[in-house]
This record gives C-alpha cells, structure tokens and sequence, in this order.
C-alpha cells in the first residue's frame, strides 16, 4: 500500500523578522510573517504528510489562533505528526521539494535541509531532495515579498512490505 500527498506554502516576507527554511537559520534582510517560525518548506513537507495519511491539513492541526503555536518551532510541529505516521505504520519512502525564493541564494543551505528533513523523517538522505527556484523578479517571489515552498511525498504502509 503505498499513497502519495502534496503540500504547498507560502509566507510574506518582511525585513527584520527570522527566516528558517527546513529547519536552518539563514541569515537575510528579510524574514517570514507568521504565528509560528514561519517554516515555509517544513508546513509543506507537513501538509505533504497529512494530506498522503488523509489526515487533513496543517491549520486543523496546529490552528494559527492557538496561543500555544505562537512562534512555535515547526519542526517540533512536524514530529508530531511523524510520530502519529509511525504509529500508524507509515513510512516515507521519499520526498521531493522545491522552495521558491528570489533572495537568498538557497544552494549553501540546501545541504543542511536535506539532511533536517530527512532527521525528521526518520528516513536516508538520499531520498530527500530540495530544490531551489527563484520567481525570475516577477510575481511575489520575484518581487522579495513572498517566499513559497512545494513538497510531494509518498509513503508505505508497513503491511505491504
Ligand atoms: O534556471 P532556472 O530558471 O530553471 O532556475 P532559477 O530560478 O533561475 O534558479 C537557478 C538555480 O539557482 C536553481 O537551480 C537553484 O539551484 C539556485 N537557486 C538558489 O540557490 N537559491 C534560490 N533562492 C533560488 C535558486
Ligand atoms: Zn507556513
């Protein structure tokens, strides 16, 4: 039994705000608006997971008006729902991810993703992939004014090994 899902974000940038990308700190100008760290690429890989469980999105889980998900870490998010896919019997075989971002160049941080996500997953580098697109200076993310993030994952039941 395997299920693919797919998870997509976005987040408006502003200067003077943190920006975390897959669970790395990088340093910029600017950083993401939100109630939580503003994780872009680890919501995508969450609602990926949640939507190839048919368990529903990221906002029915940790909703955005819970004073306890304030500036909360979105890895620590993302396990919990890890832990509930494990429990359940789920793994991931892989993942793929694009983040789409005009500014910072990503490539020196891609490294350092690939090997979060895949911690968090419980699951080899090697099938874990981000990818880095900018916006080509049009639209949102070519303006700097949003960064976005796209993720498809696919996952095994343990029963059909
Ligand atoms: O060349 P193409 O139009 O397909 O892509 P691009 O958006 O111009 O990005 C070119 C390359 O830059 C990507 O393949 C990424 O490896 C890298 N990149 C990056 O390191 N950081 C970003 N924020 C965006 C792109
Ligand atoms: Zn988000």
């Amino acid at each position: 039994m395997i299920r693919i899902g797919l998870g997509h974000d976005t987040h408006r940038l502003e200067p003077d705000r943190r920006l975390v990308i897959g669970g790395i700190d990088i340093p910029h100008s600017q950083g993401a608006v939100a109630h939580s760290d503003g994780d872009v690429l680890l919501h995508a890989v969450t609602d990926a997971l949640l939507g190839a469980l048919g368990w529903g999105d990221i906002g029915e889980w940790f909703p955005d008006t819970d004073p306890a998900h304030a500036g909360a870490d979105s890895a620590h998010l993302l396990a919990q729902v890890v832990t509930k896919m494990h429990a359940a019997g789920w793994h991931v075989i892989n993942l793929d991810a694009i983040v789409f971002a005009q500014l910072p160049k990503l490539s020196p941080y891609k490294n350092a993703m690939t090997l979060r996500v895949a911690e968090l997953l419980a699951i080899e580098t090697e099938v874990v992939n981000v990818k880095a697109k900018t916006g080509e200076r049009v639209g949102p993310v070519g303006r700097e004014e949003a960064l976005c993030a796209e993720v498809v994952v696919l996952i095994q039941h343990q029963h059909s090994e």
